[in-house]
């Protein structure tokens, strides 16, 4: 680690994702001391605003975020002393001279690219032609990485014509959170588990991400990608993939993301036959959340009453490795379902004989990993019944890791900015990941898009069309829904 300044750069610095995480998850970091003593953040942006305009624009909103908890008046003021204020427009390059006259000398860069990935590459031209990238400036990428592959590895040769590889950062939170990167000390830092994860031990697996917010004022940017875009081929892969991948030799970024990237490889591609049969595409309709009334998707504001977009997505995946030979893998996720809940289950095998007459309640070994809204792990086993007979109940061993560690939890954004600052790389994907991912994800849309379906209905509120569940009964497996 160098002693040397940093300056942080954030382009789109008064957008949506700087206020609501990147300001809020630096703060955070200056609050414990967690950023490098002379740190300074440029937000940019295209508004002509003085010192005063910008922070009178992002104070209220930034503090919102912050939590009451956490905001004090003195925190925020030595904050703010850390950040400036530069009106770039990414297209101008004139303008890049303006946010150079604001950098520290031979300071460490930092360039957070915040806006839509049209803009990345004249960004990197004109940081390149004002002299600001050196070997030792690091870019970090926001998604939606790319629409499709070919717009994904348009991005990626584009960055990498100014970035080398070790010196981009590619973000998906969901591997900031505590809790995903916990599944890592679950799998390799226990020893009771690893011989059982795999087939024919381990029956299925499912992985949730249900939320229950709608599409809220993004529709211009969600109407356009959708639920397999905005979440499966990222978040969702991500956790599939740590769930999935072989022990890595180490946790340096390269030994992990190799890891990764077998299984992504190893995703079986689907036909479109396999597309109708394993997917299953939905739009929530009018219902409700949270016990408040909700319109439906075409309804929302700015959405076009005739969209076809999917706000949820449910579907069937195999992996082709001996690892994971004939389990079957269900994805799903969703806006404005039941519940906001992240969940992965391992469902164990099944008995392969019973000695006991107790039909009431089948042996289900099942191990459920909660990533949110609370972190806990359950294992589900079989116990008897006190009183006379063998009479047998499901019960759950459970470990709440909110009782087990109370200390403060940091956001994903500020866990990932710091290994940002610090130069690690294992919690970020690699040009050869994401490209992957795409090329699994790409022949599905494709299919849908072939088959010409609507998504299927189902009402705000509810865990999603039944269609859903129908994919899992016909393995045998249900989705698992307790709270
Ligand atoms: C983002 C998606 O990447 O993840 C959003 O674009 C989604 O649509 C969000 O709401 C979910 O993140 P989290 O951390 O709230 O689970």
């Amino acid at each position: 680690p160098s002693s040397a300044p940093l300056d942080i750069v954030i382009f789109g610095g008064v957008g949506d994702l700087s206020v609501r995480k990147l300001l809020p998850a630096l703060y955070m970091a200056h609050l414990h001391n967690n950023l490098p003593e002379e740190t300074r953040i440029h937000a940019l942006g295209r508004q002509s605003w003085d010192r005063a305009a910008f922070l009178h624009f992002i104070q209220e909103k930034v503090r919102g975020f912050i939590g009451e908890k956490a905001y004090t008046d003195e925190a925020w003021a030595t904050f703010v002393r850390r950040l400036t204020y530069v009106r770039v427009d990414a297209t101008e390059a004139a303008s890049f001279l303006d946010l150079k006259a604001e950098m520290q000398p031979g300071s460490d860069r930092v360039y957070y690219l915040a806006t839509a990935p049209s803009l990345f590459v004249g960004i990197c031209a004109n940081l390149q032609a004002a002299g600001l990238i050196d070997e030792r400036a690091r870019v970090v990428l926001e998604k939606p990485l790319g629409h499709d592959l070919a717009s994904a590895r348009q991005i990626n040769n584009d960055v990498a014509q100014y970035f080398e590889e070790h010196q981009v950062f590619r973000i998906d939170h969901y591997l900031g959170k505590e809790t995903v990167q916990n599944l890592m000390v679950l799998r390799f830092g226990n020893s009771i588990f690893e011989p059982l994860w795999r087939s024919p031990q381990i029956k299925s697996i499912q992985i949730t991400v249900a939320e229950s917010v709608g599409v809220g004022s993004r529709a211009g940017f969600y109407d356009g990608t959708g639920a397999m875009r905005d979440m499966v081929q990222n978040h969702l892969l991500q956790l599939l993939c740590i769930v999935a991948m072989e022990p890595p030799v180490s946790l340096d970024p390269d030994a992990v993301r190799d890891e990764k990237l077998k299984v992504l490889r190893s995703l079986r591609p689907m036909t479109v036959a396999d597309v109708a049969k394993d997917t299953v595409r939905g739009q929530y309709t009018a219902g409700a959340s949270g016990g408040e009334a909700a319109v439906g998707y075409l309804q929302e504001e700015n959405i076009p009453e005739d969209s076809s977009t999917e706000t949820f997505v449910a579907l069937k995946a195999h992996i082709n490795n001996w690892r994971w030979a004939n389990v079957p893998i269900f994805l799903r996720t969703g806006k404005r379902m039941a519940a906001r809940q992240s969940e992965i289950v391992i469902e164990f095998a099944e008995l392969p004989f019973t000695i006991f007459n107790d039909s009431a309640h089948k042996s289900v070994n099942r191990l459920l990993i909660r990533l949110q809204p609370e972190e806990h792990i359950q294992l589900q086993m079989m116990a008897k019944e006190p009183g006379s007979g063998m009479k047998l109940r499901p019960v759950k061993l459970d470990l709440d890791l909110q009782t087990a560690f109370t200390g403060r939890r940091a956001e994903a954004y500020e866990r990932l900015l710091i290994d940002v600052i610090k130069g690690r790389l294992t919690h970020f994907m690699r040009r050869d990941e994401l490209e992957a991912a795409w090329a699994w994800v790409e022949p599905i849309i494709d299919g849908w898009q072939q088959l010409g379906e609507k998504p299927k209905a189902y009402t705000a509120g509810s865990w999603g069309p039944a269609a859903s569940s129908a994919l899992m009964a016909r393995e045998g497996s249900s989705w698992v829904e307790e709270s």
